[in-house]
């Protein structure tokens, strides 16, 4: 059984090869996406042991996705092929230095996930279980598995990452708010961004912002300020990681990258900060190339980045 379980949607990607809206002739390139399957490729390309559920459509996307998962030595043994319901899809419009998403994943497969679809043992033999805010607002079932789950790896002490990833196109925000705010004090590890931070608390600031996300009763939080780093803050502790300083291309995917490199690491026994070390040189590699996936690097291009970075790193007074 895979350590580190990631639940949720994935999604066919069609990239637009040029700029403007689609014309007879556009060409699109087939890539992927979906929050919970770039996280789990990232934690098998950094070296962790992964397993992913979900259900995709009985269709050339459905397959496609299989053959990703295959290929990246992600265990998706337990994915369920939908008889009834497609495969999300989505597709990146550009508009000069604009991308526009433009999503076809209203009842999909994944949208149709129910508690009853989790294996038994698989979540309770990990070490890991990582959610997102987007399966929870993608339909009341997928949201009643995000619960489902959560409570099989309480019962198991299996440890629960968490990443609001607050989409307001398809979650209404105060209905965001209320279920993410129930959530954090279920998971040991909150893994928001500054934009959901402020949405959650109210606050600016990120001292004021964890501070706040630790009194809902989250043991651990990384609040992820994009090109200025990351934050990990616990009851004891605040500390300030930078990012690395380099040329972004494209910020796609790059938390999902970060989230699972943070969970490989501390199922790996590290500490948060050097956790969140390992997480910043991985994620900063996945915003240097296009695409959530295709720049997701290897453990070994990682671990050539975190002895510069560890040098930088101080705790904050408070
Ligand atoms: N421009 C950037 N340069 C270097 N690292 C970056 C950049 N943008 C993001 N990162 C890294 O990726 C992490 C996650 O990105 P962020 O945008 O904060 O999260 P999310 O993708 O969830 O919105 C950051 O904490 C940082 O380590
Ligand atoms: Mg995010």
């Amino acid at each position: 059984m895979p350590d580190i379980i990631s639940i949720g949607e994935p999604l066919v990607e069609f990239n637009a090869e040029s700029l403007g809206g689609p014309r007879v002739g556009s060409l699109y390139s087939i890539g992927f996406g979906g929050d919970s399957s770039n996280f789990a490729v990232a934690v098998s390309r950094l070296g962790g042991s992964s397993g992913y559920m979900t259900r995709v459509g009985a269709d050339h996307f459905g397959a496609l996705l299989q053959d990703l998962w295959h290929e990246e030595r992600v265990d998706a043994s337990r994915v369920i092929t939908d008889e009834r319901h497609p495969t999300g899809l989505y597709f990146i419009l550009r508009h000069g230095g604009r991308s526009e998403f433009v999503y076809r994943r209203a009842d999909s497969a994944a949208s149709h996930l129910e508690p009853s679809d989790l294996p038994e043992g698989m979540i309770e033999e990990a070490k890991l279980l990582h959610v997102t805010g987007i399966t929870q607002a993608i339909s009341q079932s997928a949201c009643e598995t995000v619960f489902a789950a959560i409570e099989r790896a309480r019962a198991a002490q299996v440890t629960v990452s968490y990443d609001p990833n607050i989409r307001p196109a398809i979650w209404p925000l105060q209905t965001a708010r209320a279920i993410v705010r129930y959530t954090i004090p279920q998971c040991d590890v909150v893994l928001p961004n500054l934009d959901e931070g402020r949405l959650l608390t109210g606050y600016e600031d990120p001292r004021a912002i964890t501070q706040e996300l630790l009194e809902l009763g989250a043991p651990l939080v990384v609040l992820k300020l994009g090109s200025s780093g990351s934050v990990i803050a616990t009851p004891d502790d605040y500390y300030s990681v930078p990012a690395r300083p380099v040329l972004a291309k494209d910020p796609t995917g790059a938390g999902d990258c970060f989230d699972a490199a943070f969970a490989v690491a501390i199922t790996e026994g590290k500490d948060p900060v050097d956790a969140a070390i390992f997480a910043t040189a991985a994620a900063s590699r996945v915003v240097q190339g296009l695409g959530a996936v295709a720049p997701i690097p290897t453990r070994s291009a990682v671990l050539e980045d975190v002895s510069e970075l560890r040098a930088e790193v101080h705790p904050r007074a408070s």
